[in-house]
This record gives C-alpha cells, structure tokens and sequence, in this order.
C-alpha cells in the first residue's frame, strides 16, 4: 500500500520501553564518583533523582514495564504519525523511499515530553512535590513543566539567562503550565549568587544553570532534580519513539537501511535507533547515523575521556566523547545541540563502530530545513534539521549510486519558536561558527587530571 501517514492505533502503542543494554556483549565504562573515583552507586544518586528511576539507570531487563499512568499521559499525542516524505523524495528525484517519525506533534513541541512525563509520574509516586530543572532553549522546560502539570508537581525553571530574554514565548509558555521560570545565574541559589557577584552581567550557560537547578533540588525536603538527556534512563524512555516506528515501518512494507538522528545529549537519536540496533547487533545490515552541528563537534572531534556534566564539576564523571566541560560552543540556533559531552551509552555504541557520527555546518542544515519546508510543509526545529541534511545526502547519494535506499529520521520537534534563526537565514545573515582546532585543544587541556 502507497500510504502517505502511518498512524496507530492507541491501543497499538507499546507498553514496554526497550532497553539497549540486555544486549550489548560488554557493558559501557561505569560513571565514577569525582572524589573516590570508584564506580558510583545507588546511594550516591538518592539526594537527586527517585529510586524507580535510579533503578532504570542500572537495570539489565531488555523491556520495562511501562506503567498505565504514563499509557495514559503519552495517549494525550501517541502514537505519533510516521510519514513517507513522497513530496521530499521527488523533489530530490531520488529512488530513495525516505520516511520520518515525527515527534513535533507533541503538546510541546519535541520528543522530550517521552521522558517528562514518565520521570514526573515516578518522582510523584515516591512522594516528591516540586522538580527542578535547567534549560536552554526552552524545549526541555516546556516539557517538565508540561509533565509536572499532568502530575501535580511544583517545577522551577532555571532558564539560561540569554535565552530567558531572547525566547520570551518559550517562557510564556513554561509559566502558562504553572512552572516557575527564573533566568540564571538568579540570586536562588549560592551557585548563582557567586557567579553574579563575580560577573554581574554575564549571559550564563547551562553549566550555571544544572548547578543551581541541582543545588536547589539537594537543599530541598520535597525535592528533586530532572535531567532532560544523556542519563540511561531518559534514553530508555525514548525508545517509545523507535519502537512505534519499527510497527509502522512494518506496516508500510519497509526496513530503514539507515536512521537517522541528530545528537545534543542523545536522547531522541538513541530513542529511534536503539530498537534497531538491537537488531543489529543480532546480525541484521543496518547503518545508524548520529548528527551533530560542526560548531559543537562532540562525537566527530571530542576525545573519549571521563569528564563531568557540567561546568561546575558537581555531576560525577561520565565516561564520554567530550569537548570539555569547560567548553562553550558557539551561539548557534540549534540550542539543543550544544553540548560538550554526550550520553555515555551512545558514546559507547560510536566507539563500537555500531554507530555513525557526523557534523555539519549550520548554513548547510538550514538549507535542507528549507527544502524540507517547501515540501513536506512542516518548519522544522534548527536541531531537527541536522537529520533532515543527512536524510537528503543519503537519498541523493542514492541516486548517485543508483540504490533504492530505505532512509528513516527523527523529526525531534518543530521550529515554531525558532522563527528568529529562520529570519536570519531568510536575510542571508546566518554564519557558520568557526570552531578552531586552537580552541578544541585549550578546552581538552583543562580535562588533564580530570579523572587520572
Ligand atoms: C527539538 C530538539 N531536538 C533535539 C534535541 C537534542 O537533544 P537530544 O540529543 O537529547 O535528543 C533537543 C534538545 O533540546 C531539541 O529541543
């Protein structure tokens, strides 16, 4: 059947989360704690996060259980739509067949409600009353605060300071779900209140923005903190998004070759490409490409190295590709992607050759944005169209060598809130951000002695 859209049904939805580390032959490195180096355990993580997810963070099950409360939240958009990119396809006159997940069609806007709402739903269930958060571009902080609203709980929004004043709708919108919204560095925290009293006019970062959302969850009775990627966990929750599409995918008759997603900490690449991978790794052809932008090139040029989460140091050390976490990368539009680290799990997988890693310049990546825009109609968030530019290089390397390839993507979410980078680039005043192998060597210096 030709069909455009694959939709399923509700009762269609998968019950289970898949997790990637029943199969894998050798397990990833272990996170260590900074102080004694040794591995870290259950005990080290209670100040910040509920034990059901501290136990999703280690646990061997290839499936989880996925509670019906969660069922029932993730019905609000699940299943989300798989569509063929017909019109896409033609216009490239590719043999290709490309086809994507799209995960814009949530209340927020992205994937990241599919770990909101179910780290929300535990912290709830163990009594919890108020999470926190840091968030840059505003889709995480959409999506916690969305969550905490379904379940009930207080959410405090560390908002990066620049992007509190340049993206006032995304804090609109945080505010609009009863979130408290506050731009970092603030004077909440003794993290914040340092940093301002030494560089009052800073624009912060999402370092200063974890160590206050952090510092505010451990000083705190009824709280706890919430990280919106990286962590094993949140990719757990992601995989919804892969196995979905597999079902689909099925439906329409086809196989991915290749999938595709783009990379901040990981989470919606490894939420589409896990399932996959799975069956990779019981000998099936498959490639899986993970995208990052040039300007934060972490899985493409990062030394594998243990480093902390943060630029303050207050997360254990996470063995991971890594620019340093003393690294800022450029202002680029794709917020989401900016980040000097990656998921260890992911890392894991690249190392292993089991995944692909590449990075492109941003002018190339909003110029497939706009090809994509033209023809599937939908405006793509700028992190997004990092995968659409790899989808449309595979297809038209696939014209090239004359191959029907089979091409699926992550559209991570949609670009309504990005309309100033798209006026940028409409006035031809979007610049690529150059990333000097000077200023890669400075930030990899200051790891030395980071873990040795
Ligand atoms: C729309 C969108 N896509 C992708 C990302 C990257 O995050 P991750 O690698 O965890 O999917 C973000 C992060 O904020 C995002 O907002």
């Amino acid at each position: 059947m030709d069909r455009t859209k694959i939709i399923l049904n509700e009762s269609e939805m998968p019950r289970r989360w898949y997790n990637i580390m029943a199969d894998l032959k050798t397990p990833p490195m272990p996170v260590l704690h900074p102080g004694t180096l040794d591995p870290i355990g259950p005990e080290d993580l209670v100040p910040i996060f509920p034990m059901a997810l501290i136990e999703q963070e280690v646990a061997q099950d290839r499936f989880i259980d996925i509670p019906n409360e969660i069922v029932e939240a993730y019905r609000l958009w699940r299943p989300t739509p798989l569509i063929r990119a017909k019109r896409l396809e033609r216009a490239l006159e590719t043999p290709a067949r490309i086809y994507f997940k799209h995960e814009g069609v949530s209340p927020t806007g992205s994937h990241k409600p599919n770990t909101a709402v179910a780290q929300a739903f535990y912290n709830a269930k163990e009594g919890v009353k108020r999470l926190t958060t840091e968030t840059g571009a505003g889709q995480w902080g959409s999506a916690l605060s969305f969550a905490c609203s379904l379940f009930d709980l207080d959410c405090m929004v560390y908002m990066v300071k620049v992007s509190y004043e340049q993206k006032p709708y995304r804090k609109i919108m945080m505010q609009t779900w009863d979130a408290d919204v506050v731009a970092s560095p603030s004077m909440h925290t003794n993290s914040g209140r340092e940093v301002l009293k030494n560089q009052p006019k800073t624009s912060g970062s999402l370092g200063i923005a974890i160590s206050e959302a952090v510092e505010d969850a451990v000083a705190s009775d009824n709280a706890k903190y919430s990280l919106g990627s990286v962590l094993n966990h949140v990719l757990l929750h992601q995989t919804v998004i892969g196995l979905e599409a597999k079902d689909q995918m099925e439906t329409a008759g086809d196989y991915p070759d290749v999938v595709i997603g783009c990379v901040g900490g990981g989470s919606n690449f490894s939420g589409i490409a896990f399932p996959y991978i799975r069956d990779k790794l019981a000998g099936r052809n498959l490639r899986a490409v993970a995208v990052e932008p040039t300007a934060c090139p972490t899985l493409t040029r990062g030394v594998f190295a243990y480093d902390f989460g943060d630029t303050a140091k207050l997360t254990p050390l996470l063995p991971m590709f890594t620019l340093g976490h003393s690294f800022v990368p450029p202002a680029i539009h794709a917020g989401g992607l900016r980040y000097h680290g990656g998921s260890p799990l992911l890392c894991d997988l690249v190392r292993k050759r089991l995944v692909e890693a590449r990075a492109y310049d941003q002018t190339d990546v909003f110029d497939a944005a706009l090809v994509f825009t033209r023809t599937e109609g939908i405006l793509p968030a700028p992190e997004s169209a990092h995968a659409i530019r790899a989808a449309i290089d595979e297809a038209t390397d696939a014209k090239n060598q004359g191959e029907e390839r089979v091409i699926l993507f992550c559209l991570s979410g949609h670009g309504h809130f990005d309309l100033s980078a798209y006026h940028a680039y409409l006035q031809g005043q979007l610049e690529d951000a150059e990333f000097p192998d000077e200023a890669l060597h400075r930030a990899l210096e200051k790891l030395k002695g980071v873990s040795n």
